[in-house]
């Protein structure tokens, strides 16, 4: 496992601990969408470890597409002004969609993405989460995949980023108050 160094606090959520819950979720997305032709969209950047071992978890017969969207910019508060930085490929018209995401924080992202992609006529459109903070909460979402509810500190590592950095960590963990300025 890598080095935690000096910059994080704390492992929150192990990768083992994160590999059977996402194929928990897997098993429960199979079943709900046995017999459909699934779309998983991933938003960039950070739901990119969560769609590449979600969608090695999944026997679904899928295809996948990616969104990036991006509230946060470089600090560690949602600004709440989403903006597309790229849009999907796919027409997603009729189509099963299933948003994928690292983290539902404020929830601001994700409504915001939600009535965008609603506008566009899906057959079905749902979200599966890896991590949601209830405490921060701004708006109320129904998700029906989640993976883990965590407490309102600021995680990273598993795709979440602080400053674009952490990324790559195989877990999630929590910052040391000095790499914040706290
Ligand atoms: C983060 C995270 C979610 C969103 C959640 O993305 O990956 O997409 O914020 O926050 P919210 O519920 O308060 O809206 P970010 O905007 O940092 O972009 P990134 O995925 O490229 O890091
Ligand atoms: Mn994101
Ligand atoms: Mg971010």
């Amino acid at each position: 496992e890598k080095d935690m160094g000096t910059d994080l606090a704390k492992v929150l959520i192990s990768k083992d601990e994160i590999d059977a819950k996402l194929a928990e979720l897997a098993a429960q997305i199979d079943r709900d969408y046995a017999g459909k032709e699934l779309l998983i969209v991933g938003v960039l950047k950070g739901a990119v470890m969560v769609m590449a071992d979600l969608a090695r978890t999944l026997h679904s017969d899928l295809t996948m597409d990616w969104m990036a969207v991006s509230s946060y910019g470089m600090g560690t508060k949602s600004s709440g002004v989403v903006r597309i930085l790229k849009d999907l490929d796919t027409d997603i018209s009729g189509r099963d969609v299933l948003i994928v995401e690292d983290i539902i924080d404020s929830g601001l992202t994700l409504s915001w993405l939600l009535s965008n992609l609603q506008s566009r006529n899906p057959a079905s459109l749902e979200v599966c989460t890896l991590l949601r903070k209830p405490d921060a909460a701004k708006v109320s979402i129904d998700v029906k995949y989640v993976g883990f509810d965590i407490p309102n500190e600021f995680v990273v590592g598993y795709g979440l980023d602080y400053a674009e950095k952490f990324r790559n960590l195989p877990f999630v963990g929590t910052l040391a108050p000095h790499v914040y300025g706290g």
